[in-house]
């Protein structure tokens, strides 16, 4: 397989190419493993996202829509344990899914594997899937802090303008982020019933419209009772970045699996960071080729 180490991460990642996206060995063979062995049940609701993107709040709002009958804002799971712990990735956790196939009728499933790359048994199904996006400058900037942290590089000692180069040219994990998109795009025009798209800076102005068109959307939608109780603002409540971020969990607790500190799924979670990183020349280079590459699908996004 064609691939790239990353320089600006003083060498210490190596991203493979493989049916025409990047990633780290580990991930494809698990996405490999996946395509192979993973068998969807029809209640599954796929969760799938670029890294960066809002994967984590993402998966905390629809852990806590389709657990809210069991557990409320002052018992939720998510305020002990990472997210990622509670909803499981198919690229790392296929058993973990497996379990809960055969033991609960827990329906949600994180992935950041591209469309093209799900297993036959997702394509085929009717399962509900949500594709959340984002900024294409903020994810920048959010990639480049969580891998440079990840391998635990100063910003003196990662080169922001490398990092962003590298992105410009498809290079990260998951990468290219405008295939990673139009896939689920494009797949979403075919049939618009089962792919729902959602945008963190929508989530970030109107959390609570968009928490009900998500519920509604994978088959939790809320009563008219629990409007009225104020559901649907707790959930906004629990899930929100200050809320989560502050968490004793998420501040100082460690994924059980890798070395990755949990704090690291929780920077700033704001809209237009970017402006804080980019020059002019930055700004114009990723909105001309973004322009370009979603130039005539529809999709609009800078
Ligand atoms: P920033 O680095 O811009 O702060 P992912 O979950 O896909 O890895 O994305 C991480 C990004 O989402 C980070 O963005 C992180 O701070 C932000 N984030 C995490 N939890 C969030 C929440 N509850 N609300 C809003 N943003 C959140």
């Amino acid at each position: 397989l064609p691939e790239h180490t990353c320089s600006w991460l003083a060498n210490k990642l190596t991203l493979y190419k493989y049916q025409d996206f990047w990633a780290v060995k580990q991930l494809h063979e698990g996405g490999i493993l996946a395509q192979q062995s993973f068998k969807a049940e029809p209640s599954d609701v796929f969760l799938c996202s670029f890294p960066k993107t809002g994967t984590t709040w993402l998966k905390s709002l629809a852990f806590a829509i389709v657990s809210r009958a069991k557990f409320d804002e002052s018992s939720s799971p998510l305020l002990t344990n990472l997210v990622h712990e509670c909803v499981p990735f198919l690229e790392r956790e296929i058993d973990k899914i497996e379990e809960n196939h055969k033991k609960s009728n827990f329906p949600l499933v994180a992935t950041h594997l591209p469309y093209s790359l799900l297993p036959e048994s997702i394509l085929a199904s009717d399962c509900k899937i949500v594709y959340i996006y984002r900024n294409t400058k903020d994810v920048i900037v959010s990639f480049y802090h969580f891998m440079r942290e990840a391998v635990k590089l100063s910003m003196e000692d990662a080169p922001f303008q490398e990092a962003f180069e590298e992105f410009c040219e498809g290079i990260c994990s998951s990468g290219p982020y405008w295939d990673h998109i139009l896939g689920y795009w494009k797949a979403s025009l075919e049939r618009p019933e089962r792919i729902l798209f959602l945008k963190y800076e929508d989530l970030k102005r109107d959390p609570a419209s968009n928490v009900k068109r998500l519920a509604e959307f994978i088959g939790y939608p809320f009563s008219a009772d629990e409007e009225k109780a104020g559901v649907v603002d707790n959930i906004v409540s629990l899930c929100s970045f200050e809320n989560l971020s502050n968490l004793e969990v998420n501040k100082s607790g460690k994924r059980k699996a890798g070395s990755l500190e949990n704090r690291l799924y929780f920077r700033k979670g704001k809209d237009g960071d970017w402006k804080n990183y980019f020059t002019n020349e930055m700004k114009e280079k990723i909105d001309k080729i973004m322009d370009e590459k979603l130039s005539g699908t529809g999709l609009v996004l800078n």
